[in-house]
């Protein structure tokens, strides 16, 4: 009989917001597959490193980080096919996702080429989203107001009719688009609405109104939450982290 396929949120970064299920099926895997930068370390790998057992096959998949290769098609076909190999010798396999697999997830890639030969099953985590409201300390959306979650690389005619649309907008991926993305909320008002949230539940994490923010680029794992709604939350003027 074929192993399961794992897909297990990891959260945010901090390990404490890790699952039980994640960590006893992190801790218990001989087979773990995590998704890897050209340069650097494994940031999903790097919250678990902790309880991934000595003796575990660690399988990392290579992603360059650049945009434009997105997705990249043969990488995720010679892991899938790796991966493939692991489950059809009986064996499990576990797939470390940051934050939650199926939020905006390249666990995705893995799942739409193993899903219909596998067993699979999905553990969710706590989503970048709501781990960054947390750290900001002001609720995501309330009672009848919408929410909508927008990618910072959307050219600014896409962005704005969805931002004047909604009460409550997250934006990720901001990086290199930071200056602009600051430049249209400006010109929509809503600059003094906005939060920004650098490595939520890190130890280097940062935690400004967006006005407060000098830096021309931001990292990838950052975000920024508007709110506009009516509700009494107001940003905090200013933030101890
Ligand atoms: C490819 S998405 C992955 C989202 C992830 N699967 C989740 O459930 O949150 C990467 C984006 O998530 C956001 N992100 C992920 N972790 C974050 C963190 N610890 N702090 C702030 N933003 C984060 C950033 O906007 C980043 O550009």
């Amino acid at each position: 009989m074929s192993g399961t396929f794992y897909g297990i949120g990891l959260g945010p970064g901090d390990p404490e917001l890790m699952t039980l299920k994640a960590h006893r099926l992190i801790s218990s895997a001989k087979v773990v597959a995590y998704p890897a930068p050209d340069t650097g370390p494994s940031f999903a790998r790097a919250i678990a490193a902790g309880i991934i057992s000595k003796s575990a096959t660690e399988i990392p998949i290579v992603v360059p980080m650049r945009v434009d290769r997105f997705p990249a098609r043969e990488i995720y076909d010679t892991a899938a096919a790796e991966i493939a190999g692991v489950l059809k010798s009986g064996t499990d396999v576990v797939v470390l996702c940051e934050g939650d697999p199926f939020f905006y997830g390249s666990f995705m890639y893995l799942f739409e080429r193993l899903t219909d030969r596998f067993s699979c099953e999905i553990v969710p985590g706590v989503t970048s989203l709501t781990a960054c409201a947390a750290r900001l300390k002001r609720p995501l959306t309330a009672r009848t107001d919408v929410l909508t979650v927008l990618p910072g690389p959307l050219p600014d005619a896409e962005l704005r009719p969805k931002i004047e649309a909604v009460q409550a907008i997250a934006i990720m991926k901001v990086g290199r688009h930071l200056s602009r993305l600051k430049s249209l909320l400006t010109e929509m008002n809503l600059l003094d609405h906005a939060g920004y949230v650098e490595r939520a539940s890190l130890p280097d994490e940062r935690v400004l109104r967006l006005s407060d923010l000098t830096s021309e680029t931001a990292p990838y794992f950052s975000m920024i939450l508007i709110y506009k709604g009516d509700e009494a939350w107001m940003l905090p003027p200013s933030f101890s982290s």
